[in-house]
């Protein structure tokens, strides 16, 4: 825990106003390390032009709204896609332990925190990117990825249409964080990563004892990628 302080401290981002104002504005302030910050800043400002922005796991929009600021700020004119499947994932769900209501409460189920997630997700991107929204959809990720790689056209949580499928600049990947979702998850983004482009690994850090850790000690030894930096969270860029 020392260790990942240090890091934190190390690797805290100058926020700007708006910065500091969406950490308060947005659900997910738990969710979101202050290093990813700096890491998506990075990528996005430096990712080729071609290709969208890709965003697994947006929660309450807290990491959407930030990334859709980035690309407003930095000027840039690739789309934004996201997919979240609006899960509840309880604290001692790894133990094999399932309940129907949240942690700590057994009069709110989880069904109605997923609801409440979603909408809140949808509240703040409306509020915050009324002009220009991303293209939202309500779907696992390996659902996701299916409809992108057969090109379907579809309508979006915000009631508009678009034809998935195509390159992608940037993806940052914060869903599942067992191993095998988040293996899936690299891989499918992999397949449709422009070269240059990035991925920003959430719970990849050296420290973390996520699948999503894990599978970071696999793809330092793969040749298509390179480590970029590290925040305490890996940002790795295609090369190959
Ligand atoms: C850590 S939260 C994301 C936080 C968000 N990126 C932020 O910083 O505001 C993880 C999200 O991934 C979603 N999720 C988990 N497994 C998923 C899967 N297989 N496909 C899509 N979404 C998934 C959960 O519903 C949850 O909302």
């Amino acid at each position: 825990m020392k260790y990942l302080n240090k890091l934190l401290a190390k690797n805290k981002y100058i926020e700007d106003d708006f910065i500091k104002r969406l950490r308060y504005l947005v659900i997910g302030e738990g969710m979101l390390m202050a290093g990813n910050i700096k890491l998506m800043d990075f990528a996005i400002q430096n990712m080729p032009n071609e290709g969208c922005v890709l965003e697994i796991g947006s929660y309450g929009g807290l990491s959407t709204n930030l990334i859709a600021y980035l690309l407003k700020k930095h000027q840039k004119n690739n789309l934004l896609f996201n997919c979240d499947a609006w899960l509840y994932e309880g604290y001692h769900d790894h133990k094999g332990v399932i309940d129907k209501t949240i942690d700590g409460r057994n009069d709110i189920s989880r069904a109605d925190y997923s609801t409440y997630m979603k909408q809140s997700f949808i509240n703040a991107t409306l509020f915050l990117c009324g002009s220009k929204l991303p293209h939202s959809f309500h779907l696992f990720s390996k659902d996701f990825f299916e409809k992108w790689n057969s090109k379907e056209s579809l309508i979006d949580v915000f009631g508009n249409s678009i034809t998935l499928g195509g390159l992608i600049s940037f993806a940052y990947i914060d869903g599942g964080h067992a191993y095998e979702v988040a293996k899936d998850d690299f891989n499918n983004v992999s397949k449709h990563l422009v070269l240059g482009g990035y991925i920003l690994l959430d719970d990849s850090a050296d420290a973390m004892n996520f699948g999503s850790a894990k599978m970071m000690d696999e793809i330092k030894q793969d040749k298509m990628f390179k480590v970029i930096d590290k925040a305490p969270n890996y940002l790795i860029q295609k090369i190959k």
